[in-house]
């Protein structure tokens, strides 16, 4: 069967490691026909927006997309790619697993395997952000969360904790300072957790659980929780298992549309430098190929990467204690791509 995905390159180091994701899809077998489309700073240049409405077009038809990191200038310029996508598409559940791979440098655990489920449209994203006086003396930004937002995305924990056989459900929040916003998701994870007695449910105040994921991150399992949050928690447990280069996701919603891409962002200075680890967007390839249906390829990803970084002769600079031994964006995906194609033909 072949599929066709929309490939979304993205600005600074996205056209070198999505390349490399793109790589090692092939090896797998899976015949995958790539409809490339460009936003960002390149379509803000040329089309005068960084989100051309053929890119929306194209994920609408082909439903599944690969995405690069998308450069978000700070304070000023056009507002976040990533929060209009995920929003026009309704893309309301961003899944990001943290998994130990052995073998990372200076990784303080060796058993990490949650994942986060984070609010995605609303929250203190919602886009309604403003100075409160001309002088500018103040500003606020409203934090929404609505009964409806919250009921899916708690639901979709659930759901997706009981088809991938995960034992627990942890919901964070700060509904003791927070008591409407977050007073309201608490509630409503509490009644929803009555519809699953086969999944353990439990909450955590967001300070707490910062704490507890640096002590006892093996203790979680699948947590979810608002859009801020999510955002924060999903980098520290990143940090957790090697940072940010082995930090994929997946941005789903109702099934009209799936975006899979890296946590990480752009990098802009290392752009064109062959340097960073591509990591993160071959494993967002890998949940992408879970996705579309083609589970054993895209286990054969993870266990590829298990094995290159067990094996440590070709990993990037953020993965190895010595980075003089470092190898580079190309040599990683080849020996990916290759170990791939040795797993699959065993
Ligand atoms: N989904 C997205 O498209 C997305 C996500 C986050 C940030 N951004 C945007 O990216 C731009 C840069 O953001 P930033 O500098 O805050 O964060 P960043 O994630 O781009 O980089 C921060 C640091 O993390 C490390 N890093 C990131 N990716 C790595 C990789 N693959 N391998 C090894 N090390 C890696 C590097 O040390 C880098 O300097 C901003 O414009 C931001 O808005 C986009």
């Amino acid at each position: 069967m072949s599929y066709k995905v929309t490939l979304i390159p993205g600005d600074g180091i996205g056209p070198s490691i999505v390349e490399e994701a793109v790589k090692v899809v092939e090896a797998t077998g899976v015949e995958i026909e790539w409809e490339v489309k460009e936003a960002g700073e390149g379509a803000m240049e040329k089309y005068g927006t960084p989100l051309p409405e053929e890119v929306l077009e194209s994920i609408r038809r082909n439903k599944v997309a690969l995405k690069g990191p998308i450069t978000t200038p700070v304070g000023s310029g056009f507002r976040s790619v990533n929060v209009a996508l995920r929003k026009m598409l309704t893309l309301y559940a961003n899944l990001r697993p943290a998994i130990t791979f052995p073998g990372v440098h200076g990784i303080p655990f060796d058993n990490i395997d949650l994942v986060m489920v984070r609010e995605n449209t609303e929250g203190l994203y919602s886009g309604v952000e403003h100075f409160v006086d001309e002088d500018k003396t103040a500003a606020e930004s409203i934090k929404i969360i609505t009964r409806k937002a919250s009921e899916r995305i708690i639901r979709f924990a659930f759901e997706y904790a009981r088809r991938e056989k995960r034992r627990k459900v942890t919901l964070v929040h700060k509904a003791n300072i927070l008591k409407f916003t977050d007073g309201l998701f608490l509630e409503i994870g509490k009644e929803i957790s009555l519809q699953y007695p086969d999944v353990e449910f439990e909450d955590r105040i967001i300070d707490n659980m910062c704490m507890q994921l640096v002590k006892k991150p093996y203790l979680y399992d699948v947590i979810v929780t608002m859009n801020l949050y999510g955002d924060i928690l999903s980098d520290l447990c990143a940090g957790l298992v090697g940072g940010l280069g082995l930090a994929p996701s997946a941005n789903v919603g109702e099934g009209l549309a799936a975006v899979f891409e890296p946590v990480h962002g752009s990098a802009p200075k290392y752009t064109g430098k062959n340097k960073v680890n591509p990591c993160a967007t071959i494993l967002s390839a890998a949940m992408m190929l879970k996705y579309l249906g083609e589970r054993e390829k895209g286990e054969a990803i993870y266990r590829a990467i298990r094995e290159v970084i067990c094996e440590g002769t070709s990993l990037t600079y953020d993965l190895i204690e010595n980075p003089d031994k470092s190898v580079g964006t190309r040599e990683i995906g080849t020996a990916i791509a290759q170990k791939v194609k040795e797993l699959l033909n065993a």
